[in-house]
């Protein structure tokens, strides 16, 4: 069966593209990593995808007036190189409506919390300031509004005592790098649909039905 061609948007660092290419360095996994793209022309992710010898482009979103063209550009280099999902993975610039919407149900992202939690940034000083015993990460379909979307997979994670921020960010990224692959195999694997903007993974129990409520009197 072809492999689904995927392309990764990145920004940074680059560790999930990193777990993304591992996975998809086994001629058995269902999808290929066929571009990555940063807006940051500085960033190591690059240096990953070189090393994997992946096709990369930097589309500088500073080169861009307004984002509708920046956006563009990311489209036309997408379309390019045939893309048919599109996994951004610590991309930082929020994409325009038109965007989100052209790629829709074909666009995913990964957050570091159990969202709909703690959406946006600095995420982990969130989660400890308001005291949760748990987080973890989502990977979802991308909706216009930031952290938004249909979820399909999720890795709860505990906050230990003693923990700060960085090193609960440790303990949830060992958890992104899990939970990224399975969502783009589950993805490649044509099992993943959405309805009513829920996901139904086929070949898995969905959530359990809510109970029906005791009769109390
Ligand atoms: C990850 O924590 C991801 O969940 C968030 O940004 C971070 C990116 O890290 N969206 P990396 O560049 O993949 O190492």
């Amino acid at each position: 069966m072809a492999r689904l061609r995927v392309a990764v948007l990145i920004s940074g660092r680059g560790s999930n593209l990193q777990a993304l290419i591992d996975a998809c360095s086994d001629p058995a996994f269902p999808a290929k990593i066929r571009l990555v793209i940063s807006n940051e022309p500085g960033a190591p992710g690059l240096g990953r995808a070189e090393r994997a010898r992946i096709p990369t482009r930097v589309i500088a979103h500073k080169q861009f007036a307004e984002r509708a063209s920046f956006d563009a550009a990311l489209d036309r280099a997408l379309e390019e190189a045939g893309i048919e999902l599109v996994c951004l993975a610590g991309f930082m610039r929020m994409l325009g409506d038109a965007f989100v919407a052209r790629w829709r149900n074909r666009l995913i992202n990964i957050h570091p919390s159990l969202l709909p939690a703690f959406k946006g940034l600095n995420t982990h000083e969130r989660v400890l300031a308001a005291g949760a015993r748990l987080t973890g990460c989502t990977v979802h379909f991308v909706r216009p509004a930031m952290d938004e979307g249909p979820i399909i997979v999720q890795s709860a994670v505990p906050v230990l005592a003693g923990d700060d921020a960085a090193r609960l960010a440790e303990r949830v990224l060992a958890e992104e790098h899990k939970a990224y692959p399975l969502a783009l195999r589950l993805i490649a694997e044509g099992r993943v649909r959405v309805t009513n903007e829920r996901v139904e993974i086929s070949g898995a129990p969905g959530p359990a039905p809510a109970a029906p409520s005791s009769p109390t009197g």
